[in-house]
């Protein structure tokens, strides 16, 4: 099968970089000018043809559930108030034809834990993971990067990992990956470790938050113990697909702010607010004037 029709977006941490702001909300629901991270990720799966949205939740994270629901109350307010454009924008907030679904991660065991929490949905089928404080910005007429990512698994059929070139000094932060060039833009990855520190990564080629995986990962990710921070990490999961399944590196087209960082909040704040069509004038006045 290659095409992808279910997202895997894990959604159960706890966001404590951003306290007090994550206090009783959920990281992903911090908004980007006007609408919130895990928008944006779901608006790119969708790009991508996938119709299966599976979140995997924890404690605290119920307004991710009444994002993607239908807002009865506030629906008939604004109907009353004949704010017809406002309820436009919130009856779009997803398509008619996705489903989302909702598991619990009890227990905050790590990223690959989160995405083995998937399995009973996703079952054998190629599958794509976001991580939405990644969130990825292309210019206008460029293919959003999940969609690129898909694209390319309907042509090598392999699992595929978004990278980006980082520096040395930062790889402590990232999946780093040994790789070979194997087609424009996609490279053949040998080796995957998670958060190396820079004297010991093998490259500086990090793993950013889209995936697109064979469904064979689970049974590896299954019989993974902790790994890097004690936690099931999917980097291991990867390297042991590795072992029997080609994985492919794909040098995304486009922008990624860091929204898991304040100062990457704040980049994609300030790019996304000067291409908002209704702010985007006045805001880049307003900082030219500013500056
Ligand atoms: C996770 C992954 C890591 C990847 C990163 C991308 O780390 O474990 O391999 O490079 O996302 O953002 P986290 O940022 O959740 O610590």
């Amino acid at each position: 099968m290659t095409q992808v029709r279910k997202a895997v977006f894990p959604v159960a941490g706890l966001g404590s970089r951003f306290l007090p702001a994550t206090k009783a909300q959920p990281k992903e629901m911090l908004p980007v000018v006007d609408k919130p991270l895990i928008q944006y990720a779901v608006e790119e799966a969708v790009a991508a043809g996938i119709t299966d949205m599976v979140f995997i939740t924890g404690r605290n994270k119920r307004a991710i559930e009444d994002h993607f629901d239908k807002a009865f109350e506030l629906e008939a307010e604004l109907e009353a108030a004949h704010k017809l454009e406002l309820l436009e924008v919130i009856q779009n907030v997803i398509p008619k034809h996705i489903n989302c679904i909702f598991i619990r991660q009890s227990s905050p065991l790590g990223l690959g834990h989160a995405v083995l929490c998937a399995r009973p949905v996703v079952g054998e089928e190629p599958f794509a993971v976001l991580l939405a404080d990644d969130f990825m910005d292309v210019d206008t007429g460029q293919k959003p990067v999940l969609a690129q990512m898909t694209e390319e698994y309907a042509t090598h059929g392999a699992s595929l990992l978004a990278v980006q070139d980082v520096p040395r000094a930062n790889t402590r932060q990232y999946g780093i990956v040994s790789a070979s060039p194997f087609a424009d833009r996609l490279e053949k990855v040998s080796a995957i470790v998670e958060k190396p520190l820079p004297e010991n990564a093998p490259s500086t080629l990090a793993v950013v938050g889209r995936y697109v995986l064979s469904g064979k990962i689970f049974a590896y990710l299954e019989k993974l113990g902790k790994g890097a921070g004690g936690e099931i990490q999917l980097t291991d999961g990867i390297a042991a697909l590795m072992k029997d399944d080609p994985v492919l590196a794909y040098r995304y087209i486009g922008t990624r702010y860091d929204c898991g960082s304040k100062l990457g909040y704040l980049k994609a704040m300030f790019s996304m607010g000067l291409k908002h069509p209704e702010l985007g004038e006045d805001f880049e006045a307003y900082v030219k004037e500013s500056l």
